[in-house]
């Protein structure tokens, strides 16, 4: 168990330095550990993030059981303070829960040290609001990493349910029928699991802006009918980390509390192959009546999304921000370490691109680009549910995503890529990375 503390002084045995590239080096006889960042002109808070989780690791190798860190280093004392114990948590972050030898690390006092007395406070909200996050993040990872036997669509609700602080409804089968959300029965249609609709609500008092929130929530994705081979099945369970994020981010607003009203959706259900599953060639008609013809039924994110997102506008938000492991070929695109950005609103996409940088949550902006329409027309419906081949992937999923949106400011992330790393990823562990909640809560603090 990792504890944090502002401190007054000039005590330290974890020393920050600039040096040529960024590592933990350990100078041996004197019990001092120096974090060497790299470069002065390459410095971020990513660089930070990422030192610090690097040293978390070399404590524990070396059995710290305490350890001061000097932030005199650094001039803003908030923000060094909240970036190092991010760093610490997300790289000391383990899921443990399926190991026989459960045993918890060791306790480590970690003190953060400033030399002048009137800067504790500003490590102290440093710590606190990292801590805070830090919760938030690890929760979302814990979702997606649990196998996708226990994190069925019922437990996403169930663990809806349990956020304190605000309004949740759990739309039932019969009841996502009833609204006629026939995209999204489709893709849930092969699976035993029953599919629910979460809907959940942070209004505070005096909010004057209104942002929704959709997650992707295949809480498997076998692709379906159009099954997936064996080597890419593998991670599936990790199709929900969009919606994962968003209970994530719910967990943390009740403490935050952001003057701004957050609406949260998410449609939980398995794509499973059955013979009661859609079939290529099926046509569906979503929540806004546009048809659409199933191609490939490996595409279904977007299928779920499109009823979610055409419900979401008739709640009549300022602004929709989607959050989807959507595309294989957003992460042939960005790899693993950054989100597609898609978004035809300048503001929304300049907002979301300075919280970006100040978390240390990489996005990249990629085009909306209306020549590709074409390629998701569909000789039968309104809309083909994939393109014409494999190029552009990322895009013309995006350009789907876009006729059920509407006239509203709309974000989407395409979060495929560092949603979940395959190998061991910029912090440690590998497994989910809770990409999101640090973005989008940043982002609704900079809105007020
Ligand atoms: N969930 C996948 C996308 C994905 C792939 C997420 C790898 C994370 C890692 C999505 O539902 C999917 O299968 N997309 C297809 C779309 C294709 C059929 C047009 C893909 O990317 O191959
Ligand atoms: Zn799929
Ligand atoms: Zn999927």
């Amino acid at each position: 168990m990792i504890k944090f503390k502002a401190i007054v002084g000039t005590e330290e045995n974890v020393v920050f330095e600039w040096g040529e590239k960024e590592e933990v080096n350990f100078k041996t006889g004197k019990n001092i550990v120096v974090v060497s960042l790299g470069e002065k002109k390459n410095f971020s808070p990513y660089v930070l993030r990422k030192s610090s989780a690097l040293l978390i690791k070399k404590l524990k190798e070396l059995k710290f059981t305490a350890a001061s860190l000097g932030l005199d280093f650094f001039e803003d004392k908030k923000f060094s303070s909240e970036a190092v114990v991010e760093g610490i948590l997300l790289g000391d972050y383990e899921f443990k829960r399926y190991k026989s030898d459960k045993r918890p690390d060791g306790d480590l006092e970690i003190a953060l040290v400033t030399a002048k007395a009137k800067e504790m406070l500003e490590v102290k909200s440093g710590i606190d609001e990292a801590l805070l996050v830090m919760d938030s993040v690890n929760y979302c990872r814990d979702l997606v990493n649990e196998p996708s036997s226990v994190t069925t669509p019922s437990y996403l609700a169930s663990e809806a349910l349990k956020i304190d602080g605000i309004k949740v409804k759990i739309f039932s089968k019969p009841e996502i029928e009833k609204m006629g959300m026939e995209a999204f029965l489709g893709v849930s249609r092969g699976s035993d699991e029953a599919p629910k609709l979460i809907r959940m609500e942070y209004a505070p008092h005096g909010a004057k802006k209104h942002v929704l929130l959709a997650g992707k929530g295949i809480t498997f994705d076998s692709g379906g009918l159009s099954l997936k081979s064996d080597e890419h099945m593998e991670s599936m369970k990790m199709d929900m980390a969009g919606g994962a994020a968003i209970l994530g981010i719910f967990k943390a607003l009740e403490t935050l509390k952001p003057k701004v009203k957050v609406t949260g959706l998410i449609a939980a259900c398995e794509n499973m192959p059955s013979g009661k599953s859609i079939k290529p060639g099926d046509v569906l008609k979503a929540y806004n009546g546009k048809t659409i013809e199933v191609k490939n039924t490996d595409a279904e994110g977007r299928l779920t999304l499109a009823d979610v997102l055409s419900y979401g506008v008739t709640l009549k938000p300022d602004v929709m921000i989607d959050l989807a492991t959507l595309t294989g070929a957003c992460m042939v695109a960005l790899g693993h370490d950054i989100a597609g950005l898609f978004s035809a609103d300048k503001n929304l996409s300049e907002n979301l691109m300075r919280a970006s940088e100040s978390v240390g949550e990489k996005l990249w902006e990629m085009p909306l680009d209306g020549d590709y329409k074409k390629l998701i027309e569909s000789p039968v419906a309104d809309l083909s549910n994939v393109g014409e081949d494999r190029y552009g992937g990322a895009i013309t999923a995006a350009l789907f995503l876009k006729e059920f949106v509407s006239d509203i400011p709309w974000a989407h992330l395409d979060i495929a890529g560092p949603a979940f790393w395959e190998k061991v990823g910029p912090y440690g562990a590998k497994g989910a990375s809770g990409f999101g909640v640090r973005l989008i809560l940043k982002y609704l603090e900079g809105l007020l």
